[in-house]
């Protein structure tokens, strides 16, 4: 007698569930994605209990008839590939074959459904198991009730998080699978409260203010492109909108919500400096492609997919945006749009030099408009005005902007023209990153640093200037340290900021009127000169109407 048997059906759906299935979201995406598959165009999700009591998810689609209804249930029984070849070639979301079968076996499930000029049925599956058929009255489309998840698998029902993560959990892949569809009207109600619903009009804007409930339409760019056959299509929310997490980055890619780390990535430095420290823009990419260029394939929940060219598309996105974020003129920020945090500078002074202003390109037009100085805040702030109201420049910030894009321009090809130095230089570095230094020479070769056998500095690239060269070499070493491997995109901006920001402290007296005519000169024809690199405002402006409203001569 053999021990080893094959697993009965019931058992085998069961362990395959868990890869498919791992909390009520999961459901939900797998019946929204069922149905957005038949052609629906009206979509409604109901939610009891955090999904554990029931979820129920109607469409108006194809519907099906009763023996499709039964064979749905069964795993690897699937209506939208048949050839191997097909996998090749994937539209349709799901492809598996198995989500209802894991669904089933880990709930009660209760489908009705009805296809046009046909009578509707139902079918009640429980634990895995087929319970009934029969005929009901429904409308053309299908829906799905599923009571009681997991009330057999106890392991997975303790799993469940919270209430909060687990409708966090069910907002966030509604938001993002009504994100993906404009064209289908989404509704989700939980415990019988309407929470959110999408007209499915096509009309991004107002999606946008349909699924995150509050408006984030101004200043939304929308970004095109067509490279190598890829259809970019970019919504991107004004950096004022930023969140503490990547979630509300949001890809599309053939009509499906995916998670792809790189091109989240791409997403985050195509805003690079746009953004404070820390938090993450909003934006909503569609890419369309021929599907034989990516294999959605990889994971049961399909969120990941391979891409042929996926550095290529990555490079494409982070260049789209930055270009279109650097095109159009960003607003000076009010007071109102902006909650600053309360930071005191110490008062410093920019550091003029002819080199800054040649580094930055000739302006097309100037971003900041013309205004006469008044005076000088507290040795920080720069006041100025103009028919239009008052403005402040923090001209910590305006030079940290400044020397920032001198710096990326500097940075910007690989191979550096250098300057011999007269005499050698010793480095100021600790014993560590003097080790670090000199098993990683050949990784500062090609930014113009050359260096003896005492690890004195020889040689230096002509951009650098003399007073910076020990913070450059140490940023490159903590760069080194922290990525192990240089990222030239990444060294090249960390690098920027950092020289940037310790060489604007570094500086500490008041600016005379010329000064502060070439501070202005050059923020004005900065590619962003609304924002330090590191997302704090540089200008803010008071219009004639706020502050009039402040000294309550209107009323708003
Ligand atoms: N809402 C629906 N409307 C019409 N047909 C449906 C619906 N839901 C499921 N079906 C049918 O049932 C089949 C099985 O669905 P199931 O979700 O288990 O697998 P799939 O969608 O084919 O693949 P995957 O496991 O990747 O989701 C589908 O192929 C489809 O034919
Ligand atoms: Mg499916």
């Amino acid at each position: 007698m053999p021990t080893i048997h094959v697993m009965k059906t019931t058992l085998a759906n069961m362990i395959a569930a868990g890869e498919v299935v791992d909390r009520p979201a999961s459901v939900i995406k797998e019946l929204i994605e069922n149905a957005i598959d038949a052609q629906s165009s009206i979509i409604t999700v109901e939610v009891f209990d955090m999904g554990m009591k029931e979820i129920k998810v109607t469409d108006n689609g194809d519907g099906m008839d009763l023996e499709d209804a039964k064979l749905a249930f069964l795993r690897h029984a699937t209506s939208k590939i048949s050839e191997e070849e097909d996998l090749n070639h994937i539209l349709s979301l799901g492809f598996r074959g198995e989500a209802l079968a894991a669904i089933a076996s880990v709930s009660k499930v209760t489908l009705k459904t009805r296809k046009e000029d046909t009578d509707g049925v139902i079918v009640v599956y429980e634990g895995g198991s087929f319970v009934s058929e029969g005929s009901t009255p429904t409308n053309i489309g299908t829906s799905v009730s599923v009571k009681d998840l997991f009330y057999n698998t106890p392991a997975r029902f303790k799993y469940i998080k919270s209430e909060f993560a687990e409708r966090q959990a069910i907002m966030d892949i509604f938001d993002h699978l009504a994100l993906a569809h404009p064209e289908i009207a989404f509704s989700l109600s939980i415990d019988g409260k309407l929470l959110k619903e999408t007209y499915g009009n096509r009309n991004i804007e107002q999606l946008i203010y349909q699924i995150y409930g509050q408006n984030l339409t101004k200043g939304l760019l929308k970004a095109s492109d067509t490279i190598q056959k890829i259809e970019v299509n970019a919504y991107l929310i004004s950096p004022e909108h930023s969140r503490s997490k990547k979630k509300d980055i949001t890809l599309i890619v053939n009509g499906r919500y995916i998670k792809n780390y790189r091109l989240i990535q791409a997403v985050i430095d195509g805003y690079h400096s746009r953004i404070m420290v820390g938090k993450y823009p909003m934006a909503i990419l569609y890419l369309d492609m021929d599907p034989s260029l990516i294999d959605v394939n990889v994971h049961p929940q399909k969120y990941e997919v391979k891409f042929v060219n996926e550095f290529v598309l990555a490079f494409l996105i982070e260049d789209i945006i930055k270009r279109t974020l650097s095109y159009n003129t960003q607003e000076i920020s009010t007071p109102y749009q902006r909650v600053m945090k309360d930071e005191t500078y110490i008062q410093e002074s920019l550091f003029i030099d002819e080199n800054v202003s040649e580094a930055i390109s000739e302006p097309t037009h100037s971003k900041i408009p013309d205004m006469d100085y008044i005076g000088t805040f507290s040795g920080t702030y720069l006041i100025f005005q103009n028919e239009d109201g008052l403005y402040l420049v923090d001209q910590h910030a305006a030079e940290e902007r400044i020397r920032y894009e001198y710096y990326m321009e500097a940075f910007k090809n690989p191979v550096f023209a250098t300057k011999n130095m007269l005499f050698s230089k010793p480095l100021n570095l600790s014993p560590s990153e003097l080790l670090v230094l000199k098993e990683e020479i050949p990784k500062f070769t090609p930014f113009g640093f050359q260096f003896n056998e005492n690890l004195e500095l020889i040689s230096i690239p002509t951009w650098l200037k003399d007073g910076e060269i020990d913070l450059a070499i140490e940023s490159m070493i903590h760069m080194i340290l922290e990525k192990q491997t240089i990222d030239l995109s990444l060294l090249r901006d960390a690098l920027a900021k950092d020289v940037s920001c310790k060489g604007a402290i570094k500086a500490n007296k008041p600016l005379n009127l010329s000064e502060i005519h070439a501070v202005m000169e050059r923020l004005k024809h900065a590619d962003n000169p609304y924002t330090c690199p590191h997302g704090r405002p540089t200008i803010i402006k008071l219009t004639h109407y706020e502050i009039e409203r402040m000294f309550k001569r209107v009323v708003s």
